[in-house]
């Protein structure tokens, strides 16, 4: 009897023919018009996302990458085969990338079970291709690991370092303000994004790039070469080589992407003073291993976990210095004691013994130490009350700390639409000391939780030189924002939470040191106005499709936004409480 053979490469998820041995044959036959040898077919097959779009230039330098992988796989004696997944870029995706992220997942999660692959490379970059890769890799659980495009370097502008985009912002809000002409604007907007790359600040494809290394699903040191570096060429190269060791170790992520890695990340998240959209994305990809992300465990580790990299939007710096400055296993030297050293990585090794391999430190001055840092308290806040049951988070390292408690009436704009006519209006009723709130911006009510949580100051405030005001939304914003910016109130106001009971004039009090959001209208008339309140009705465009599915299993940001029937039942939860 003939002897038989381990389902791994061309063998692996044979399609459904009838006859495994008819299968086997025919997708042999079709793969040699590929012209690759037995041999070649013989060996580990590692699967290459390849993510590159002329519309994505966070991923212009994937086909570099891409050779640089197979070179890897190669020389370990895998056979690399690169296949397409969605790609996403945060101004090309209408009405908001965050509304495709779970399409990505979907897509990554079914053609890597589809395909004969025995381990795959993840490209990913931009900031939602890194949760959405990772998201369809923890549910096809097969071995993985993640290779970002890297950062852009800065660019300048009369002797001035600029950023993607914090620096966008603040050169808009000049431009807002008439401090910059609209000449000058136009020739900061050539050179705010001058290479290939991520956003060089401390957004959300540098906080998830941090995270995922901090994680454990990335080779040491791949989160912050530049993209345009050799280094990040060489990160490339042995991204393919271990891969395929990793396929012969069957080292899948739900291995690696345990409840005491996810606290490692979260931890890291906080010391770096990340994107607030951070907790979204992690809170799904934990949920696709059925870890529940708790967020007043995060908060109460925020209390211990001080702010210690000065990047941009919280500090000064960007992405190059933090790489020259040691990167990753800088940061993790100075929170050692918060870590759990002992979770297992791509490496095969433990995060403790990958820390203890790294290059010496040096003096440098990105990353302080925990006695010296960018600030005391944990970078994101959660925050609770009437007004966000289910919570709603603040990143307070990033606002200013004269507003971390106000008191102020409420300035009601019903959802984007109404806000985009309405806040320059020079008759907007509206003062300083006002609390803007935005309806109907979450994960549904939009749809997609668009990155519009930073609402404008309304031009004749900033004209006036105001700076920052409490504005409130179910929206996210983008990590590369800054300001008094409470975000993902939950339950959102088109599911009618108690932010679609808000009327103009309404008394709202923000309390950060206490965590406090709360609604200053008696529980009566909050009772009479909810029995007033009328769901949106549906539109058409909501009625089939894709948009269908979405408006009908999103979840909301507590649980990551993820579609419901992707996530497993939940048997564990990160972090383990602290008190
Ligand atoms: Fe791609 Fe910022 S737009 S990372």
């Amino acid at each position: 009897m003939a002897k038989k053979l381990p389902k791994t490469g061309m063998r692996k998820g044979l399609t459904a023919y009838g006859d495994e041995g008819f299968s086997l044959f025919l997708r042999k036959a079709f793969i040699k018009a590929m012209g690759y040898t037995d041999d070649a077919l013989d060996r580990p097959i590692i699967g290459i996302t390849n993510t590159f779009s002329g519309f994505n230039a966070c991923h212009r330098n994937v086909p570099e990458l891409i050779e640089a992988v197979k070179r890897g796989v190669m020389l370990s004696g895998g056979l690399p085969v690169e296949f397409p997944t969605i790609t996403l870029h945060e101004s090309f995706a209408y009405p908001t990338s965050m509304y495709l992220r779970n399409l990505m997942a979907m897509d990554t999660e079914e053609m890597i079970r589809a395909q004969p692959v025995d381990a795959v490379v993840l490209i990913g970059g931009c900031d939602k291709t890194v949760p959405a890769l990772l998201m369809g890799a923890a549910s096809a659980d097969v071995p993985s690991i993640m290779l970002v495009t890297g950062p852009m370097i800065t660019g300048d502008h009369h002797g001035e370092r600029l950023g993607a985009c914090t620096d966008c912002r603040r050169m808009w809000g000049k431009f807002r303000a008439n401090e910059i002409d609209e000449r000058e604007i136009n020739e900061i907007g050539a050179k705010l994004a001058p290479s290939a790359g991520t956003c060089m600040v401390m957004g959300t494809a540098s906080t998830m790039a941090l995270c995922t290394e901090a994680l454990g699903m990335m080779l040491p040191g791949g989160a912050c070469p530049p993209a345009v570096m050799a280094e990040r060429i060489r990160h490339a190269e042995a991204s393919g080589a271990r891969a395929v060791s990793m396929s012969k170790e069957k080292l899948t992520p739900s291995k690696i992407m345990t409840p005491a890695a996810f606290e490692n990340a979260l931890q890291v998240l906080l010391a770096v003073g990340g994107s607030t959209n951070a907790i979204v994305h992690l809170t799904a990809m934990a949920g696709r291993l059925g870890i529940q992300l708790d967020l007043d465990a995060f908060d109460r580790m925020g209390r211990k976990t001080p702010v210690l990299v000065d990047l941009k939007p919280t500090g000064q710096g960007y992405m190059e210095d933090l790489y020259k400055a040691g990167g990753l296993s800088e940061i993790l030297k100075q929170i050692k004691n918060l870590i759990n050293l002992d979770v297992l990585t791509v490496t095969g090794r433990t995060l403790g013994e990958n820390l203890a391999a790294a290059p010496a430190s040096f003096p440098q001055q990105i990353v302080r130490s925990t006695k010296n840092p960018i600030f005391k308290g944990g970078s994101i806040a959660v925050l609770r009350g009437n007004l966000a049951p289910e919570g709603a988070i603040i990143k307070q390292a990033a606002m200013d700390p004269k507003l971390m408690k106000h008191e102020g009436r409420a300035v009601v704009f019903e959802s984007l639409e109404d806000l985009a006519n309405r806040i320059d209006d020079p008759k907007l009723d509206v003062t300083a000391k006002d609390i803007l709130v935005c309806k109907n911006a979450g994960p549904r009510g939009a749809p997609g939780m668009p990155e519009s949580g930073y609402l404008p100051i309304p031009k004749k405030l900033a004209q006036q030189g105001v700076k920052d005001m409490v504005r409130i939304s179910d929206a996210r914003m983008s990590g590369t924002a800054f300001g008094s910016i409470v975000l993902h109130v939950t339950p959102e106001s088109a599911l009618g939470g108690p932010l679609a009971l808000v009327k103009n004039g309404d008394r709202i009090l923000l309390d950060v040191a206490k965590r406090k959001l709360e609604l200053k209208v008696s529980p009566a008339e909050l009772a009479k106005r909810r029995k007033a309140w009328r769901k949106p009705a549906a539109k058409p465009e909501e009625k089939r499709g894709y948009r269908k599915l979405f408006m009908e299993t999103v979840t909301q940001a507590d649980k990551g936004c993820d579609f419901d029937f992707c996530m497993p039942k939940m048997t564990a939860r990160a972090p383990r409480s602290r008190k």
